[in-house]
């Protein structure tokens, strides 16, 4: 999910019951691992909660791959997100708990902790990209473990989130902490957590078919280190995972793409309009729903999306396009269709520039190296994935 920081827009009442002192211990990893892994959930959020997801069924709605992160012995299950940089969880001072889904987080009681984790004069505040309401709370300091490997971080303890969230207990922010919205603007797990690691990077192996994923720190997986292509990330700009200059070809035509976000959290692949027509008009009885999406026969064999980067030469990256082949589409505006629409995952961006986003059905088909030292992400071909036609 990209995110908007609201710190200076919305004046939001926070209830700073504890002017504690930062108490506790600056210390570092408590444990080291070179490297480790750990698996990952697929969910998707429902009009009344939500559910595991399996197949290409969703990746037009809001779902979220989930992370076990332990806090004091409890389990918190957060969205892995590299489109944002503020971490947080749930607290028990949830002013409006969400309808629907409610009472079913874990929560950060940071009042009950003696002594008092609470970062005196710090807050964070923000509103996702496509969200209406935001999200903001107090900050505090504790020990974030991701299977038995933790850090001493500080994170937001939400006091505020939008009714509509239920589905995750929080985020686990993978951006840089330049662009991060807690006050003074601390560093991010990632940052943190590469110092002891063999190498500053997380990988990142989901899998669209089952619910089911792995999110790897530290090591590459020697299945995949061949055949990896790396394109530099432009963090002097941006501080999420930002990909400048590749083109997309359609059929013969090549449409350049200024830039783009690598976005973990999006459902997705938005990218400039004159590509997403071209591809979607070489669909027979594909429709326009409205100015960003469109719908396709479920039974359409969609062609694969190529890209090139000039750092990669003539190399063509390759998205399959069963990877597009999203949930089923209702009230789909051409009545005298007879076979089952469903909507594409590949949809236009909704700003002229700056807002193109590389979602769910690239990283659903990819294995991902993400480096934190030398920005830049590294992929190949999940194996297994098998490829379409051509555009
Ligand atoms: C990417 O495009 C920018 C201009 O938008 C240019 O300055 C830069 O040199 C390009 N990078 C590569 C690797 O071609
Ligand atoms: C376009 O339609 C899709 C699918 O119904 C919907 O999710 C999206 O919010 C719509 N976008 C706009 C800009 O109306
Ligand atoms: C994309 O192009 C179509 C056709 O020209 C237009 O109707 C639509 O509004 C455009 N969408 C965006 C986001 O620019
Ligand atoms: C970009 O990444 C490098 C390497 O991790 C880091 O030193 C630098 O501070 C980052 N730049 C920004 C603006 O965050």
């Amino acid at each position: 999910m990209l995110f908007i920081p609201i710190h200076f827009l919305v004046a939001v009442c926070l209830l700073h019951t504890k002017t504690g002192v930062l108490a506790v211990p600056q210390h570092a990893m408590n444990q080291m691992h070179g490297s480790f892994s750990l698996p990952l959930q697929r969910r998707i959020q429902t009009g009344s909660g939500s559910t595991d997801v399996t197949g290409y069924t969703d990746n037009t709605g809001e779902y979220a791959w989930l992370v076990d992160v332990t806090i004091r012995d409890q389990t918190f299950s957060l969205e892995l997100d590299t489109g944002s940089e503020t971490t947080w969880v749930w607290s028990n001072q949830i002013s409006e708990p969400p309808q629907g889904g409610s009472g079913k987080h874990t929560e950060y009681d940071y009042g009950a902790i003696a002594p008092s984790p609470v970062v005196s004069g710090s807050d964070f505040s923000l509103i996702y990209s496509g969200g209406s309401s935001g999200i903001s709370g107090i900050v505090v300091q504790d020990t974030v473990s991701v299977a038995g490997v933790g850090v001493s971080m500080q994170f937001g303890a939400a006091q505020v989130v939008p009714g509509d969230w239920f589905y995750s207990d929080g985020l686990l922010a993978l951006g840089w902490s330049s662009g991060n919205s807690i006050t003074n603007k601390p560093p991010t797990f990632i940052e943190l957590i590469q110092h002891g690691l063999d190498a500053p990077i997380f990988t990142t192996l989901f899998d669209l078919t089952n619910a089911g994923g792995t999110l790897g720190f530290g090591a590459v997986d020697p299945t995949y280190s061949s055949s990896l292509k790396k394109l530099a990330v432009d963090n002097s700009t941006s501080s999420l995972w930002l990909v400048d200059n590749l083109s997309f070809t359609v059929g013969v035509e090549t449409y350049p793409q200024d830039t783009i976000f690598f976005d973990l959290g999006s459902p997705t692949i938005a990218i400039q309009n004159d590509t997403v027509n071209a591809y979607w008009k070489s669909i027979p009885n594909a429709v326009r729903i409205n100015g960003t999406n469109w719908a396709m026969p479920c039974s359409a064999k969609l062609p694969d999306l190529h890209f090139t980067s000039p750092l990669n030469g003539q190399y063509q990256h390759v998205i399959p396009g069963s990877s597009f082949t999203g949930a089923l589409a209702y009230n789909v505006p051409v009545l005298e269709v007879e076979f089952p629409m469903c909507y594409g995952g590949l949809v236009a961006q909704s700003c002229p520039s700056g807002c193109a986003v590389m979602g769910a059905p690239f990283f659903g088909t990819h294995y991902v190296v993400w480096n934190i030292a030398e920005p830049s992400v590294s992929f190949a071909l999940r194996e297994g994935v098998q490829l379409g036609v051509a555009a």
